[in-house]
């Protein structure tokens, strides 16, 4: 299966990703990200950062975006959108994922789940899981 979304839900996903950026909780890294996760049905969930002074505990944007969707009972999904970087400034690099949050979606995803990682609303990189997180673990 090709997954493909149109230009509209793209350009939407990128628009609630930043959104959510600016809800980011990161008083020790100063690092900013915002990701919004689009399900096969057409709904949004979007996340951020959220630190914790004991650093173990921190969740990174896209796991906050999928553990809202999963806990809500959505199990299908179509892409995400991450957009990251130092607080108070328009991102300058692409913020890719953390292994840790890869394998999250390899866990509810196919492999051409779609990654689009931005740095403006008409800037961004598409990916499929499968390039991000090849020959990834599962039982
Ligand atoms: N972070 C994310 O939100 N997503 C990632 O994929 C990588 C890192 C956050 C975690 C932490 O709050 C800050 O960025 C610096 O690591």
């Amino acid at each position: 299966m090709v997954i493909r979304i149109d230009g509209s839900d793209r350009e939407e996903l990128i628009r609630r990703a930043f959104q959510a950026r600016e809800l980011f909780y990161a008083p020790y890294s100063g690092y900013a990200v915002g990701a919004a996760l689009l399900t096969a049905e057409g709904k949004i969930y979007s996340g951020c950062n959220i630190e914790n002074a004991a650093y173990g505990p921190t969740n990174c944007a896209e796991r906050t975006a999928f553990f809202k969707a999963v806990s809500e009972g959505e199990r299908h999904f179509k892409a995400i959108a991450i957009a990251g970087g130092p607080a108070g400034k328009v991102p300058t690099e692409y913020a890719y994922p953390c292994g840790v949050c890869r394998q999250v979606m390899s866990e509810f995803c196919d492999k051409d789940f779609l990654v689009i990682l931005a740095k403006a609303e008409a800037d961004y990189e598409v990916y499929s899981l499968e390039e991000l997180l090849p020959k990834s673990f599962s039982l």
